[in-house]
């Protein structure tokens, strides 16, 4: 018998009644709290959403000079944060491409960006599109800058 929690167990059965009903508890919990933590740590889609391109983005005149130590900043930058998806050279061959189901560009090759403006990579970089992720958070504008001057300088001379 319980009253308000304190259970008094009369006899045997009643307190093997109450064991087996804590057991079939613990029981359900060891089924329910993986599954609820799987769920609750789940990756979250890249939130991107695709908002079209402002016209004046493309516009954007790159403001930053590259120097050597910009230059090493960005390659570290691009290994740890672009790599993984678009390959350490750029060839669009990283890690995640198969478990994402990702279709890339290869960046070594002249004709990829040929036809897109600083200020439309700098937008791409820093707000991310499609599966791709935002840099946005990461860097800071000049950070982006110097980032749209290293992605055009891995495609093939
Ligand atoms: C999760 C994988 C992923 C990561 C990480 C990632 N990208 Fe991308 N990137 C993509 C995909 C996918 C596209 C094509 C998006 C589209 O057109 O829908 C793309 C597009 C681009 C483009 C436009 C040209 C093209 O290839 O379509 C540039 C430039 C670019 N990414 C640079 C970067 C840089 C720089 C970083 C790191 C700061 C980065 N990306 C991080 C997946 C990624």
């Amino acid at each position: 018998m319980c009253i308000s929690g304190v259970c008094a167990f009369y006899s045997i059965e009643e307190g093997i009644n109450f064991a087996r009903m804590i057991g079939v508890t613990m029981f359900k919990l060891l089924f329910v709290l993986p599954s609820a933590l799987f769920f609750a740590l789940m990756p979250q889609q890249p939130a991107t959403p695709d908002k079209p391109m402002p016209a004046d983005a493309a516009t954007l005149v790159n403001p930053v000079k590259s120097t050597p130590e910009s230059q090493a900043h960005a390659k570290t930058v691009y290994e740890m944060d672009c790599a993984m998806c678009h390959g350490t050279k750029g060839n669009g061959k990283g890690d995640l491409v198969a478990d994402m189901h990702l279709t890339m560009k290869d960046l070594t090759d002249p004709a990829t960006l040929k036809d897109m403006s600083d200020g439309q990579i700098f937008y791409i970089i820093k707000n991310g599109k499609g599966q791709m992720p935002a840099e946005g958070d990461r860097s800071k504008d000049d950070g982006i800058w110097n980032m749209v001057i290293y992605v055009r300088s891995l495609e093939k001379k």
